[in-house]
């Protein structure tokens, strides 16, 4: 067991009951076509525990910008002082699934040591990325998908046609769709949660995908790139921006080269955990039931510095 570091071992507990909230409270919301009910239900509640905690926590990836989200925005300071944490933060990885009561709907929160974490404006950003046990690098935004997908193919010693990517399913998808088929390999489209499509990757036995392709938000690469970390598996990303204010924003944060490729640790870097409830029921947790007297959750808890996974099923006797 690797030693404890400032991401002591007791917060991992911590920041299951974190997302947990978040879960219970979005839960509510489940179905009720509301996204935005449901997005400030997570995000009240996450925020909430949050502010209870003995951590200097600093939100790094968060509800946006100061002046378009009132909680939880980029820069806010939550805990009541203690070591230094970076959070990177998803109340609600979901929200329409939420508000259509459709699968794999998440509550996401990651802890890092303060400074590791990558400072991603809310832009889009594209993604590949493969499960562990494949030599660092083999796959590459530069390359295309036909050569990406041979080169995994060639690792795993099955041909292209036995392999499945996983995409967003997006009109700005088209060509990528096109070019996945044409070199052989079958596509599971999914209609949102790409932090779920990246994980699936790193499980291929149970959720039949092999590579992740594809853009979505940046904020959501950076919690890939954490739950990779400590799941095994690599990411790589590039911002994508369509627009003079994106670039703005991307330089407000530090960020000079706007073509730079992010392996998954050039965006978490230091030792991390994460931390996923189920809101609605996945191809990984079960969702929040209600039971008699309160709630059932299903938490996926990991840690780098150990490569422990827990999934942890909670009962709520909250007296509902
Ligand atoms: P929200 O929970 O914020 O709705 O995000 C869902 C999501 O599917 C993300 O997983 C993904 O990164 C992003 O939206 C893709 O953006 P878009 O819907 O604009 O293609």
């Amino acid at each position: 067991m690797s030693e404890a570091t400032t991401l002591d071992r007791v917060l991992v507990l911590e920041l299951v009951r974190v997302t947990e909230a978040g879960a219970i409270a979005a839960s509510a919301l489940i179905g009720r076509g509301d996204e935005k009910a449901a997005d400030q239900a997570a995000v009240d509640a996450i925020r909430t525990r949050l502010n209870d905690l003995d951590i200097s926590g600093i939100i790094v990836i968060g509800e946006g910008e100061r002046d378009e989200a009132p909680m939880l925005y980029i820069g806010e300071e939550v805990g009541k002082g203690g070591p230094d944490i970076d959070i990177a933060l998803d109340p609600l990885e979901g929200t329409t699934i939420t508000a259509k009561a459709m699968p794999n709907a998440l509550a996401v929160v990651a802890f890092g040591e303060g400074g590791t974490m990558l400072r991603a404006p809310d832009v889009y950003m594209d993604k590949i990325a493969v499960g562990g046990g494949y030599e660092q690098g083999i796959v590459d935004l530069d390359k295309t998908p036909a050569e990406n997908l041979a080169a995994v193919a060639a690792a795993k010693g099955v041909p292209v046609s036995e392999l499945t990517a996983c995409v967003l399913d997006r009109p700005r998808h088209t060509e990528l769709i096109a070019a996945i088929r044409e070199a052989g390999a079958s596509i599971q489209l999914i209609g949102d949660g790409d932090i779920a499509g990246v994980m699936a990757a790193t499980n291929p036995e149970e959720t039949g995908v092999d590579i992740y392709f594809g853009s979505g938000g940046a904020p959501e690469g950076v919690l890939a790139a954490a739950a990779l970390r400590c799941i095994g598996g690599q990411i790589q990303g590039r911002l994508l921006f369509r627009n003079d204010d994106e670039r703005g924003r991307a330089r407000k944060w530090g960020i000079e080269d706007l073509n730079r490729k992010y392996d998954t640790e050039d965006m978490v870097s230091g030792d991390v955990i994460f931390a996923a409830t189920g809101v609605t029921d996945g191809s990984m947790l079960n969702g929040v039931r209600l039971t008699e007297d309160g709630y059932t959750t299903e938490t996926l808890v990991m840690r780098s510095g150990s490569k422990t996974v827990r999934t942890i099923a909670t009962e709520h006797h909250t007296g509902r």
